[in-house]
């Protein structure tokens, strides 16, 4: 409470004019300004992070479990945050990642109910936030889920190129600069599985509709113009479930934290089969 009443005070404080003048007027005084920022660093900064427990070793019910850190001695997003929590409070917290910058989509997780990455989500402006494991995916342990489901999913779309023929120089398949932009808005995709675990119909049918990162994927392949089994790849997919369980609801367009479109990418694929 008090925490709060002195972080809203800061801010008033931080946002009048009279402040900006003084706080641009400090810049050009060494002595205002060394005086002035040890304040505000000193000053803790409490926040609260229920994060999603459960052990398979030890089985009991999984549970939420409160960890408080102060942010002035943290990163700015909730990864860092993940990080100081392991390192500093609880070394078996445990959750997947890698690269830190939105590359490896490794560290895909919920975060106040909205799937996301932990390396690229600044940490919420609210005092309590809650992290938990990818929706409707079975949980490994903590925020670590099974993926298996749907890097099978994934495969079985045959995510690389095939050919009748070998190249016409005998060396390389090229393509032109037209042909290549066709493949922006898929090929950016890090795999990280925000969009098919935020899609309700991946969520009732996760066996048999292929959602929404898979299905991307096939598209990926049918527009690619060095490709020729477009038509085989079109087949493929030609299914009740595996494609036509998508309402173009667009919660995957929503949760994509690399900005992508899914829904559109399987609409792309319905026209062509019609
Ligand atoms: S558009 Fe299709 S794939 Fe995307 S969330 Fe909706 S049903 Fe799922
Ligand atoms: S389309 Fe976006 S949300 Fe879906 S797997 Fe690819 S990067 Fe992740
Ligand atoms: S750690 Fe690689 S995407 Fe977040």
């Amino acid at each position: 409470m008090a925490t709060s009443l002195v972080r809203r005070s800061l801010s008033r404080l931080h946002s009048s004019p009279a402040t900006k003048l003084f706080l641009s007027r400090s810049h050009a005084s060494e002595p205002q300004t060394t005086q002035s920022t040890p304040v505000a660093q000193n000053t803790p900064s409490i926040k609260t992070f229920q994060i999603y427990r459960w052990n398979p070793d030890s089985p009991t019910k999984p549970e939420l479990k409160s960890y408080e850190i102060n942010l002035n001695e943290c990163g700015p997003m909730v990864l860092d945050a993940l990080i100081k929590i392991k390192n500093e409070v609880d070394p078996t917290l445990t959750f997947r990642r890698s690269c830190r910058e939105g590359i490896c989509g490794s560290c895909a997780m919920n975060i106040d109910g909205c799937n996301g990455l932990a390396c690229l989500t600044k940490i919420p402006a609210n005092n309590d936030t809650m992290i938990t494991p990818l929706p409707h995916m079975f949980v490994i342990k903590d925020l670590v889920v099974d993926m298996t489901n749907f890097y099978n999913q994934y495969k079985s779309i045959e995510p690389w190129l095939k050919r009748k023929s070998p190249a016409t120089d005998g060396k390389e398949i090229l393509q032109s600069k037209k042909d290549r932009a066709k493949l922006d808005g898929m090929y950016e995709c890090i795999l990280c599985s925000c969009c098919s675990t935020s899609c309700p119909s991946y969520w009732w049918n996760p066996e048999s509709y292929l959602g929404p990162a898979a299905l991307l994927h096939a598209n990926r392949w049918i527009m690619d113009s060095r490709d020729e089994y477009t038509k085989e790849r079109l087949d493929a997919v030609n299914d009740e479930f595996k494609l036509y369980r998508c309402h173009t609801i667009l919660n995957c367009a929503r949760a994509c934290p690399k900005g992508l479109n899914p829904g559109k990418q399987i609409q792309n694929i319905k026209s062509l089969q019609a």
